[in-house]
């Protein structure tokens, strides 16, 4: 474990300070694209304005004979394109292929000062943070990059689950973690040929009852546990927690029920695939505006934070008021990017 004043030192001569405070942003949605596909590319000016991140995929989805395409497209859409307050990311190929190593120093020598945040994808423990710090850090150097580009872990493996803490708080370039479950549950023998999601026979039953036919059923969270533990790791390093991919693009419904589900347990936003997952994860993402509106009662009601009043038959007390202030915090956040949700929230 390094010293604080060790933890905070630029790893090469010349990169940018590391920050000591993650940047407070408003990212709801982290948009997928191929930049290898010229068509969707040419869409990126539009999406800018619809989106929380831009994130130009290299990694898995991309065929092998266009990483060299996909990368040389990123560049081209970085160049061209003026993202405003709209993230602009990138998702590299993992550390043991053949591209990782040329992702890094073709975009960062191209585009290191539009780029703001890297996705690192398979990551199985500190080890692989402190290579890519490292990596980034010399790469700043030479290309006098101003501001330092940030780290987001994919929790994709099964001993980066087991590792999530150290990754976590892995490096002050740490930005967050998102949950991969396709390569999650393939790591871990999961039986599920999903992309994110429930499974039909992931449930309980209710008892037997003598004389009773069908028996009651439940359907459980298969991601409970991960999204859970990954939260816990997130928020005590101070990075930020993400539900990743939901893949079947034909269910509104259950997308917008696993988004939910990681927003309630302490997620930040989720991956959008389609075009159809940019509304569901704006929606979700934001909170809710009733849950705006009586947690504001509960600060105003408690100017100091401390003490106890009831409420609508509700007690409220110092506890509470944070749990409020969580919400009115992120809502604030969210009215002062978008202005309909400013709107609905009266701010
Ligand atoms: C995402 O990369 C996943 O494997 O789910
Ligand atoms: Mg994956």
């Amino acid at each position: 474990m390094k010293l604080p004043s060790q933890f905070y030192r630029p790893l090469a001569i010349g990169a940018p300070a590391p920050l000591r405070e993650p940047p407070v942003k408003v990212e709801r949605m982290i948009h997928f694209v191929p930049p290898h596909l010229e068509k969707l590319r040419a869409k990126v000016p539009e999406l800018v304005k619809q989106v929380d991140v831009v994130l130009g995929n290299l990694e898995d989805a991309i065929p092998t004979d266009a990483k060299q395409a996909a990368r040389a497209g990123f560049i081209e859409m970085a160049r061209a394109t003026d993202f405003g307050s709209t993230g602009l990311w990138t998702r590299m190929n993992a550390l043991n292929s053949p591209w990782a190593l040329d992702d890094m120093i073709d975009i960062v020598g191209a585009v290191g000062d539009k780029l703001d945040v890297v996705m690192l994808p398979k990551v199985e423990g500190p080890w692989d943070i402190a290579y890519l710090d490292q990596l980034l850090a010399q790469l700043e150097a030479r290309h006098g990059v101003k501001k330092p580009i940030l780290i987001h872990a994919i929790l994709e493996t099964a001993e980066g689950v087991k590792n999530v803490d150290a990754i976590a708080s892995a490096s002050p370039r740490m930005h967050g973690i998102s949950l991969g479950p396709a390569d999650l549950a393939a790591s871990r023998a999961m039986k599920t040929t999903r992309v994110g999601g429930g499974h039909p026979d992931y449930k309980v039953i209710a008892d037997a009852e003598p004389g009773q036919g069908l028996r009651a059923a439940y359907q459980q969270d298969l991601w409970h546990y991960t999204i859970a533990k990954m939260v816990d790791a997130c928020a005590s390093a101070s990075v930020k927690a993400f539900y990743g991919p939901f893949g079947d693009f034909s269910d509104a419904p259950a997308c917008e029920a696993q988004f939910r589900n990681a927003f309630l347990l302490g997620c930040a936003g989720a991956w959008s695939l389609h075009p159809s997952q940019i509304a569901i994860a704006k929606k979700v993402f934001s909170p809710d505006p009733q849950e705006v509106a009586f947690a504001k009662r509960v600060l105003e009601a408690m100017p100091d934070g401390a003490g106890a009043v009831m409420i609508d038959g509700r007690m409220q007390d110092d506890a509470t008021w944070k749990q409020c202030k969580v919400v009115v915090d992120l809502a604030k956040q969210v009215a002062a990017k978008d202005a309909d949700f400013a709107r609905i929230y009266g701010f």
